[in-house]
């Protein structure tokens, strides 16, 4: 252990690592994104699917990225000099995953900002003021100003800064005990809430009641795909925060517990909004535009209406504030650890360089809708396709490999210890990081460069 590694501090307790890998877990994937491609992949069967690429594909890969951290002990890319060398060409997979947690910063603060945009909206009685199209609208008038999305998505990255600058323990473990179990709480409050609403029961017929003949082959992918980016595989985030457990960690116990949490949010929030529309008698497949646009609408047509779309826009805000502070730590921690960087200037450094990336991401919806950076994409959409389909689940696929068929028992033994590599829960771990992860991993990314057709 050098120095770097024994000034590093860890969690100050488990309970504070699980509610801070399941913040970063738990976020706009989680309460945006699964909704709505719930619905336009129509429902239980799809959820169905969903479940099992988490516990096939996603908690394996989550376990081989926080162990390759455990014994690391370093950031995402120096946990690999650190096992393989300074001259591996293994620093190439923390390298990915590292660019892939910056760039993904840039974007996901645009709709994060959004969802602090919102809070203020609801707080301030802005949507009692008019009418169904002008609450409507005012996604439309958000987007459309260059200056009050830039603002929101600035006071977003200063916020994730102000909590990562404190540290592991004092900042992020700190923080993610005060945001997590308020998302908690709001979100049981929510859902309660909207059981007893007309919808409710109808929510929950459409989320269980799998039927297999609307499933089609893009679903699967879908939920492949998702599976990465909720459970936020192949950005260094696991590995990061791996990194500062300590060696004893039960790590099939822990990422069990970081899968069950996301799930559990996607499952609850994904109910809560549909009963909200079904309760409005809409259809259910609402796009992208389903939170932001018809949500608010939906919810003043409710009893305690302004006070239900206050507490929703709060949780949204929670969820992408836990996430967003993962994604800046595992940059900041390979500044700190690898150039020796203090804390507070990695921090700074970082969270602006991410703004000023930020910047064409947020005018994308504006100023720059007509400017293209991939081909027929702006540069919100390129990020977010480089990011989400093809970086995030390089990285898982890399990691896999790596654990799976570079680490054999005799040579990492000390590493397996409390994993039981004689039981069968190991076997069945190592062949999925071996065979079924890889072999998943290339279809979708195959699917993805539209190689299957
Ligand atoms: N899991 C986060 C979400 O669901 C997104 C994320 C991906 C966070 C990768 C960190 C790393 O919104």
């Amino acid at each position: 252990m050098d120095a770097r590694s024994s000034t590093r501090k860890g969690w100050a307790s488990r309970a504070g690592f699980v509610l801070a890998a399941a913040g970063s877990a738990v976020g706009l994937g989680n309460i945006w994104k699964f909704p709505y491609i719930t619905g336009t992949y129509g429902g239980g069967a799809f959820v169905l699917v969903y479940l099992g690429c988490i516990l096939l594909l996603g908690l394996p890969i989550m376990v081989a990225e926080l162990i390759i951290g455990r014994c690391g002990q370093r950031d995402a890319i120096g946990s690999f000099l650190v096992l393989e060398g300074p001259d591996s060409r293994w620093k190439w997979v923390g390298a990915v995953s590292v660019v892939a947690a910056f760039l993904l910063l840039a974007f996901y603060s645009v709709v994060a900002g959004w969802s602090f945009d919102y809070v203020f909206k609801a707080a301030s009685g802005e949507f009692s003021k008019g009418g169904t199209e002008q609450i409507g609208g005012l996604f439309l008038k958000l987007t459309a100003s260059a200056f009050r999305g830039l603002f929101w998505q600035a006071l977003f990255l200063a916020a994730t800064a102000g909590i990562v600058i404190g540290g592991i323990r004092g900042g992020i473990e700190r923080w993610s005990k005060i945001l997590m179990p308020a998302l908690f709480g709001l979100l049981i409050l929510l859902f309660l809430h909207s059981m007893f609403s007309p919808g409710g029961m109808l929510a929950l017929r459409f989320l269980f009641t799998p039927d297999f003949s609307l499933l089609a082959p893009r679903a699967l992918l879908g939920a492949l795909g998702h599976a990465f980016f909720t459970l936020s595989l192949g950005a260094g985030v696991m590995i990061t925060y791996g990194s500062y457990l300590d060696a004893e960690a039960d790590l099939f116990g822990l990422s069990f517990r970081i899968a069950a949490l996301d799930t559990l949010v996607a499952l609850l929030a994904s109910l809560t909004i549909f009963s909200v529309v079904f309760s409005a008698g809409m259809p259910i497949d609402g796009g992208p535009g389903l939170v932001f646009k018809t949500l608010p609408i939906l919810f003043l047509q409710l009893p305690f209406g302004k006070l239900l779309a206050l507490l929703f826009f709060l949780l949204l805000a929670f969820a992408a504030l836990t996430s967003a502070i993962s994604m800046l730590e595992v940059v900041v921690a390979y500044a700190v650890d690898e150039w020796c960087w203090p804390r507070g200037r990695a921090t700074g450094v970082v969270g602006l360089a991410a703004f000023f990336l930020g910047i064409p991401c947020g005018l994308s919806f504006n100023v720059l809708k007509g400017f293209a950076l991939l081909p027929g994409h702006t540069v919100f959409e390129s990020l977010d396709l480089l990011v989400s389909s093809y970086m995030l689940p390089l990285g898982g696929l890399m990691v896999a490999v790596y654990v799976g068929w570079r680490w054999t028992r005799d040579r990492q033994c000390s590493a397996f210890v409390n994993l039981h590599p004689e039981g069968r829960l190991f076997a069945a771990w190592r062949f999925v990081l071996r065979y079924f992860a890889p072999a998943a991993v290339l279809i979708i990314l195959f699917n993805e460069a539209g190689w299957l057709g």
